[in-house]
């Protein structure tokens, strides 16, 4: 099927009379891209996951009405309510770094078909935006065919694409960068082509892989990185008593603190000189077939995982005036460094809790692009300001080019 089989009639604006804008959130977990939606006016009026305790989460927290379990490959694109925006964080499991790299021929992974499927069946009323997230790993998938090959099939269904990498850590103490592909059924003008901007949101790879694939619509919307002042892990820890049974016992302290390197080991002696008390997390490896602790240097924690096996737990180290005190992560914690403060985390254990967390988006990551990028473009006011994609070698390294565009939207020509 064609681009414009697809494409809604006028690429149809289907906010409602309060102006209000709908979304699908597909592999929605435990719902956070949602909180970033609704914190920017958009409401989600259907959500599917597979998970049933991610069901018991997104139900404690967000509107149950809207929520339907089940596999995706049950889900038919006429179930789909009028929407204008559909948002997808595909299961990473195997396109990361750390799973098997099968890619999107992988049995999680692929998941990203069945959701293309859907989205053609919703043949005529398909949303004129689609939000899709994902690991980094995702860009070097089978040497970048995966990602090549996801355009290609989202260009087919008539959405022109972006990519912008964000980093949770620009908003909230957790190093957390993630891929976000941006499709509109309404390109930006491609009259008003200038060049692709080199940054933080935009890799050198990103420029090369858009230069090796002229055949694939992409696009570029200028976006420059916040600049935040977002603090450390004081602002996320919680404070819990000596008393608490969380904190680790004698024998289980010694083991971590017997098993640093060097380097490790005076890090957190300078910490612990200190008067004030501070935190690091630390990550549990294996090196040289023997496990070891290594604690960052900075006071952000590291990624978020979902708590299936001991290594993707992080503990906080506690240390100050003269003392260490250390403790797994908590799920409140998880959640404070998702951007969700308040969540509702009854009904479920501290375990499924930080499997949710782990798997989540962080939501001022989600509204930052969502208020600075999906809402100008489902409301078609996208400043006159551009870039488009050109080939490696031509990167500008200005991040000021300014091209007036006569006509905003453009349609596609090479669907
Ligand atoms: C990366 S997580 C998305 C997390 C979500 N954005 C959040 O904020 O919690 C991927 C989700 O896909 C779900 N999933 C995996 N396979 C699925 C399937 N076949 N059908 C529906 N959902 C599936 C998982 O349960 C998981 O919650």
């Amino acid at each position: 099927m064609g681009a414009d089989a697809i494409r809604p009639k006028e690429s149809a604006n289907r906010a409602d009379v309060s102006g209000t804008h709908h979304a699908a959130e597909f592999f929605a977990g435990v719902g956070l891209v949602g909180d970033a939606l609704r914190a920017e006016g958009i409401s989600v009026a259907w959500a599917n996951d597979i998970d049933p305790v991610k069901e018991r989460l997104f139900k404690a927290n967000h509107d149950p009405q809207v929520f339907r379990r089940d596999d995706i490959r049950n889900v038919k694109g006429r179930q789909i309510p009028d929407i204008d925006l559909a948002t997808a964080s595909f299961p990473c499991t195997d396109v990361s770094l750390a799973g098997n790299r099968a890619g999107l021929a992988g049995e999680q992974s692929g998941m990203f078909w069945e959701l293309t499927r859907v989205l053609e069946e919703m043949d005529g009323v398909a949303p004129r935006v689609i939000l899709l997230e994902n690991v980094v790993g995702f860009s070097s998938s089978n040497g970048g065919e995966d990602l090549r090959s996801a355009f290609e099939r989202l260009n087919h269904l008539g959405y022109t694409c972006d990519l912008v990498l964000v980093d949770a850590k620009w908003f909230v103490p957790q190093s957390r960068p993630r891929l976000f592909i941006v499709g509109s059924l309404d390109p930006l003008n491609g009259e008003a082509a200038s060049l692709l901007t080199k940054s933080a949101m935009r890799p050198a790879w990103y420029s090369e892989f858009v230069g090796r694939h002229p055949e694939l619509r992409t696009q570029t919307f200028a976006l420059t990185p916040p600049h935040l002042d977002v603090g450390g892990l004081d602002a996320i820890v919680e404070r819990l008593p000596f008393s608490d049974e969380c904190w680790w016992g004698e024998d289980r302290t010694r083991a971590f603190l017997n098993s640093l390197s060097e380097i490790n080991r005076d890090r957190l002696a300078c910490l612990t000189a200190y008067d004030e008390v501070t935190w690091r997390t630390a990550y549990r490896r294996t090196r040289q077939g023997r496990p070891v602790w290594e604690i960052r240097r900075d006071a952000v924690s590291g990624c978020l995982r979902t708590a299936r096996g001991g290594s993707s737990k992080q503990a906080v180290v506690e240390a100050g005036a003269g003392g260490v005190r250390i403790r797994w992560m908590t799920a409140r914690e998880y959640a404070r460094l998702q951007g969700a403060p308040d969540f509702d985390l009854g009904g479920v254990s501290e375990t499924q809790a930080m499997f949710g967390f782990g798997d989540a988006v962080c939501v001022p990551a989600v509204r930052w692009l969502v208020a600075n990028y999906v809402r100008p473009l489902l409301e078609r006011r996208m400043p006159e300001r551009y870039e488009s994609c050109q080939a490696p070698g031509t990167v500008s390294t200005s991040s000021t080019t300014t091209t007036k565009s006569r006509s905003t939207w453009a349609r596609p020509t090479n669907a």
